[in-house]
Order: C-alpha cells, then structure tokens, then sequence
C-alpha cells in the first residue's frame, strides 16, 4: 500500500500544474484528475502538455492520470476503489468572473456540485484530509487593509464565481463542524502570476487575458498590441489599482507545506489561510517591473475604470508566516521574469510547437503568424465536450458583442480573423486592473 498518495484535480490547470511540480519534488506519488476543460491535450499524447512537462521537470511519473469530471460519481468511485488517498487537493474549478455571469448554472454545477460530489466519494471511502483552492474574491469589497482571515466573507461577492467560492468555504465549514475527522485546509489566493523558473510550464489563457501579467506578457511577445490600464483615478500613489501578487511558485510550496501540515494528527477542523505575497503594487509598478527585467517596452493606453473595482487591495499573510512556517522568496521582479521567460520560449502557450514550425516555415512575422495561423488550433487540440460547448457559445456571443458600438479593437480583430476556434475567456479575472 502506498501511504503518500495524493488525489489532485484540476492539475493540468495553470495552479495545479505548479503545485504538482512541488509535491512531487517533495516525495508524494500523485493520481491527477482533470476534464481537460481549460488545458491543452494534443492530439496523440496521452495526457494533458502541461502534464508532460511537470513530469519532465521533476523527473518523476505521475501515478495515473484519468481524463474524467469530478460530477462522473461512477468514475469517481473507481478510481477511489484503485488508489488508497492520504489526502485530496482541490483545484478543478471554472474561474471567469465575466463567463460566471452569463453562464451561473454552469459555474454552480461545475464548481459547488463537484465539490459536493468529490467530498461525497471523500467521506464513503474514509479519505477526510482536503487543501480547497479559494480566492481573495470571497472577501469582497475591504472593509480594512490588509485583508486577514477574520474579515468578513460573502457579503461583498458580486459575481457567480466568487459565490461558488463563498458557498463552497460555507459547505466546508458545516462538514468540518458536523463529524469528526475531517481536515480541510482552504487557501485564498490573491493574485497569483508567473512561472516555473524553467519556463517550461506557466499560465496559458485560452483567449484574450483577463489578469494582468498574462496581458503584458502577450503585449511583450506582441500577440496583444498594447495593455489597457483600467484607471488612473484610484486614491493611490500613482492612481492605479493596487493588488497583491504572488509568485506562483510561493504559492506552489504554500500547498506542500500546508498539506505536510494537515496531515499530522493533531491538525483537525477547518482552517484558513490567505496567500500573497503581504504587499501591494501599482499597476503601473508591474508595467516598470516587467519592462525592467525584461528590457521590453510594454505600451499601454489608460482607460475608463471597471465598475466594482477597489483602490487597493492586499493580505496580511501573517498567520500563514507563523502558523505554516511559510514565506513568499521570489520578488515582483522575479515574477516578471519567469513569466516572460514561459512566454518568450512559448508564445502560443502549450500550442506553440505547431505555431513555431508555421512560423519557422513561413514569412518570420510573428505577431502577423500567430494572430493568422490560430484558427487552425482544433486540428491538433483534444477538445472536451465542455470545451465544445463553451467555444459555441462563445462563437455567439462573440458575433454578437462585434455588433456592438463599443466593441474593442482586439475582439474585432479575432473575430474578422475568424481566431474565435477556442477564444473562450477561462482566466479568473481579478476584481481589479
Ligand atoms: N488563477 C488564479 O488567479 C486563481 C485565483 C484564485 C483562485 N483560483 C482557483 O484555483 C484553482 C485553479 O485555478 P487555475 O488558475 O489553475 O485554473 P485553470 O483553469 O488553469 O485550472 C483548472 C483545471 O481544472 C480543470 N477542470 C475544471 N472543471 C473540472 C471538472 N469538473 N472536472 C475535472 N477537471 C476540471 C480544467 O480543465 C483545468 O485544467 C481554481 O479552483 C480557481 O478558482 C485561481
């Protein structure tokens, strides 16, 4: 029997797929779950890119990998009769603010009800040590700074996505209080950015970005043609949003140690922690950071604010500092660096391979090639069902909003270069920039 077996769904995502790289560097064998709903699976590999490439970069194998959906009972309950799990991290979720508006149903069933589901097969099986991947969101508006666990939760959420995440920190609360046993471990994270040092894997929106490193990294590698700041009006030093960012790697080594944490015996109930990195920076601190680390001029235009967006927003990370002996070790700088370091290797994300030999071949262009070769992503990309779905969904809704006065210079574009094949917009959008 293997007593160091850990469950991970959602890990072929830009968080799990981190994560994995520290558990298995920190000796746990791992089972993966993921529907490959917002992950890259090429056509011919057996599982998901980013997969492969935390294999490669540990040197490790993972235990299994089931291309399954955490609603499917039946699956789950034989892949939990196959494996012994000593512990489950949570991270499959849907995490678009925008998308969560106009699909709620689907973020409730995929998100509360999967959970719901998850713990149900959990419990039935006796596996009661659970880490849930929450977010700064179910903090709404601050009613002080820095934000720490005590701040009140729920009121202040203004979207389907961040109410999954409140309901589901609710469900976790009543299981923990309701029978004895149960472990859980719910990390809200502030913005998290970057990637593996390596470069080798990092975030891969599929679509136009809605966070902003991601955005100024495809600005940087010109696949975007400039970033939108939204504000210089805020109270702050320079006039726009202040947020908090985590590498994600700091974040990365926050699950292993608050996993090795939970599994002690005398951790019980539920337990909280925010993770960030305890500082804010202007929008304009990371434009300096990347174009300083990068050496790349990063244009930008400041537009009209968001409705809902705050003037700062950053965590008291003390209690993770003292009660998990953890603390963050990479800079903003840092942050910048290894996100540019993943997206000037990868420019298309985990699709790049296919993108880099059309440009290899072709005229040398390479925003021309990117922008022009993308509509060919269906051929060589796995799409799920949900994946199906959501791109004809979208392909509507997005022949829709072109039709609008205001529709931007970028989603025009896509939509005349017909690149609408997976521009399904599935980053979490911070509250924010
Ligand atoms: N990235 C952020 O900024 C951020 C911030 C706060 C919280 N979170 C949370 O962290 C978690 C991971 O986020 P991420 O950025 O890695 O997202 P991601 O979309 O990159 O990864 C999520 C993964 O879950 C999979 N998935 C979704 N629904 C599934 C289902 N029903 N069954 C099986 N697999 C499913 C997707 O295919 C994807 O690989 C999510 O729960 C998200 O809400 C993310």
């Amino acid at each position: 029997m293997n007593n160091n077996l850990i469950l991970v769904t959602g890990a072929a995502g830009y968080v799990g797929s981190h994560c994995l790289v520290e558990l298995l560097n920190n000796g746990y064998d791992v089972v993966v779950i993921d529907n490959c709903s917002n992950s890259i699976h090429l056509n011919g590999k057996n599982m998901p890119e980013s997969l492969i490439r935390v294999q490669s970069i540990t040197g490790r194998q993972l235990v299994n990998f089931y291309k399954e959906d955490i609603n499917n009972v039946t699956k789950l309950e034989e892949i939990f009769n196959k494996h012994r799990f000593i512990a489950v991290m949570h991270f499959a979720a849907l995490k678009a603010v925008g998308e969560s508006c106009k699909i709620p149903l689907d973020y409730y069933h995929n998100n509360v009800s999967g959970t719901i589901t998850l713990l149900e097969v959990m419990r039935k099986y006796g596996v009661k040590k659970f880490i849930f991947s929450s977010s700064a969101t179910v903090y709404g508006y601050p009613d002080y700074l820095p934000i720490d666990e005590n701040h009140r939760t729920g009121n202040g959420c203004t979207n389907p996505y961040g109410r999954t995440k409140y309901f589901i920190e609710e469900i976790l609360k009543d299981l923990c209080a309701s029978e004895k046993g149960w472990c859980v471990a719910s990390l809200r994270y502030f913005n998290p950015v970057g990637a593996h040092e390596s470069g080798e894997i990092g975030e891969d929106p599929q679509g136009i970005p809605n966070n902003l490193m991601p955005f100024i990294s495809q600005v940087a590698v010109r696949r975007q043609p400039f970033l939108k700041v939204f504000g210089n009006d805020f109270k702050t030093a320079d006039g726009t949003g202040v947020r908090d960012y985590i590498h994600i790697m700091d974040l990365a080594a926050g699950h292993s140690i608050t996993l090795e944490n939970i599994l002690k015996k005398e951790w019980t109930g539920w337990n909280v922690y925010n993770f960030g990195a305890g500082t804010g920076y202007s929008v304009l601190d990371v434009i300096a950071a990347f174009e300083e680390s990068t050496g790349i001029n990063i244009p930008y235009k400041i537009c009209n604010r968001r409705a809902g967006d705050v003037d700062e927003l950053w965590a008291d990370i003390r209690k993770a500092q003292n009660k998990l002996n953890w603390k963050p070790k990479w800079t903003l700088k840092d942050m910048c660096a290894h996100s540019w370091k993943w997206q000037s290797k990868y420019p298309m994300g985990y699709r790049t391979l296919r993108h880099k030999q059309q440009h290899d071949t072709n005229d040398g262009n390479l925003n021309g090639n990117f922008m022009a070769n993308n509509n060919n992503v269906d051929n060589f990309v796995q799409l799920s069902q949900q994946q199906q779905q959501r791109k004809e969904h979208f392909l509507d809704m997005s022949m829709m909003e072109n039709k609008t006065a205001n529709e931007t210079l970028l989603k025009t574009k896509i939509f005349k270069g017909k690149r609408f094949a997976l521009e399904v917009n599935n980053n979490e959008e911070d509250i924010i920039v």
